[in-house]
């Protein structure tokens, strides 16, 4: 079958070009958009009294009787249909003769391909949001057993303070908090119909644009038809959002990575979340944590490709916006898949806390808390922080630790320090059910940040 568009050419397409030009092969998965939006828009203009009322209903059966055949895996496309707005169309048109003709009225395909896509993203959108709150959920979940648990806090790699596992893990929460705040943002810029916008400058058929939008359940109508036919930046919002979410994956996975070590132990990674070595028996490598960790590489890319696409575009509609697809369903597919992988993972989890406690006795974790308890004993902080470092030394030199020095010893650091001026309690424990600032470790702290995490959760 000819083109669609074919009425002014007098040569056939070449082949290599008709398979270049074709975008079939990957926006076949917006039919059902696409079939959604041309539903609205024959309701409207038969509303209208563009089409009649019985070519309306011709049109809708057909359509659904072609949704129901693409579920079905029953039609086969081809790079002769160039691409699923012109698929559906063909077949439309085969079965119902100069009725199906009547459904491009007032619209082209570069409105038509804006709005597929928009609704698309939305409805994308609310699927990683699900699966955003369930990885909320489990972390919350995690955070609560392990509220009192201590771990080692670092900073550049090097022990700093001990923390609790809970506060470790909702800091994550935070993290994944506000990829939902950037998804729901992203969401309402997505949510306004560009049907009707036509080629670029609207049409003289009297539409209700208004009323498709209301039809699609769009909130509103996009402004003005140029902008509505090459603008892009819902795409690029959400693949922007989605890289900000695998980064957050990816350094959690590599968390995963090395607590999974044999030197950490910290944790060991479930089974079913690892493979095995075809050389070495023994090995059990966390292959899922490194895939997460490596799978933003390609939602980055995704992102610096369309970025790179729309630079430099005149108004209004080209060719290149077909590049958009493959980027985004890309990394929505990756996105949703690490983060149910992810959450099952963590789910899994248990930590070694025998492991665990055995390190937290090295890189004298508590220094800070000595110089904290010499300023509520009137001593300036940067002078507390000098004898504390003096003690460090000494007992690095004498490969001492803090409860093992005596009076004779601390007199020796500086006459100023006595045994009675060091607190009490100096274990990693004390230490952090003391730190009960706003937003601090103490498991009291981190049992606030759970409930103040779990009523936000529920309003989402
Ligand atoms: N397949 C095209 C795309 O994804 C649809 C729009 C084509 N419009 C056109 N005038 N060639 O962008």
């Amino acid at each position: 079958m000819a083109n669609l568009w074919s009425g002014r050419f007098e040569k056939e397409m070449d082949s290599i070009v008709e398979e270049f030009n074709a975008s079939i092969n990957f926006d076949k998965r917006l039919y059902d958009c696409d079939i959604n939006g041309s539903i609205a828009h024959v309701t409207m203009l038969s509303e209208q009294g563009i089409v009649t009322e019985d070519e309306k209903i011709k049109i809708i059966e057909t359509l659904k009787q072609i949704k129901v055949e693409i579920d079905n895996g029953e039609i086969e496309f081809s790079v002769k249909d160039e691409d699923i707005h012109m698929a559906i169309e063909g077949i439309l048109i085969k079965r119902l003769g100069d009725t199906g003709k009547r459904l491009h009225t007032a619209r082209s395909r570069n409105d038509q391909v804006a709005v597929d896509t928009r609704l698309y993203v939305k409805k994308e959108i609310l699927n990683i949001v699900e699966n955003l709150k369930y990885m909320e959920e489990v972390l919350l979940e995690k955070a609560d057993k392990y509220h009192d648990q201590i771990m080692i806090g670092f900073t550049h790699m090097q022990h700093a303070q001990p923390v609790t596992i809970g506060f470790h893990l909702m800091a994550y929460f935070q993290m994944f908090k506000r990829d939902i705040e950037r998804f729901k943002d992203a969401y309402e810029r997505t949510d306004y119909c560009p049907l009707g916008a036509c080629a670029l400058a609207g049409t003289t058929v009297p539409i209700n644009r208004h009323r498709t939008a209301e039809l699609l359940g769009f909130k509103n109508v996009t402004e003005n038809a140029m902008d509505s036919v090459s603008d892009r930046d819902y795409v690029l919002e959400v693949e922007s959002a989605a890289s900000i979410c695998m980064m957050h994956i990816s350094r959690f996975a590599e968390e995963f990575v090395y607590w999974n070590s044999q030197e950490f132990s910290y944790i060991s990674i479930d089974d079913s979340f690892c493979t095995g070595s075809s050389i070495m028996p023994q090995k059990k490598n966390p292959d899922m944590a490194e895939l997460l960790r490596g799978k933003v590489g390609r939602v980055y890319g995704n992102l610096v490709q369309l970025l790179t696409v729309m630079k430099g575009t005149p108004l209004a509609y080209n060719k290149d916006f077909q590049e958009d697809k493959e980027g985004l369903f890309d990394t929505i597919d990756t996105l949703k898949k690490s983060l149910i992988i992810f959450a099952k993972m963590i789910e899994k989890t248990e930590f070694l806390m025998d492991n665990i406690s055995k390190q937290l006795n090295k890189g004298f974790l508590n220094a800070t808390d000595i110089a904290e308890h010499f300023v509520k004993m009137n001593i300036p902080f940067r002078e507390a922080h000098e004898l504390v470092g003096k003690m460090v030394k000494y007992c690095e030199v004498n490969n001492m630790d803090f409860v093992d020095l005596n009076d004779r010893d601390l007199n020796k650091i500086d006459e100023k320090l006595s045994k009675s001026l060091l607190p009490e309690d100096l274990s990693m424990e004390g230490c952090a059910k003391g730190r009960v600032s706003y937003g601090g470790t103490a498991p009291i702290e981190v049992l606030r940040q759970i409930n103040v995490g779990k009523s936000w959760l529920h309003q989402q």
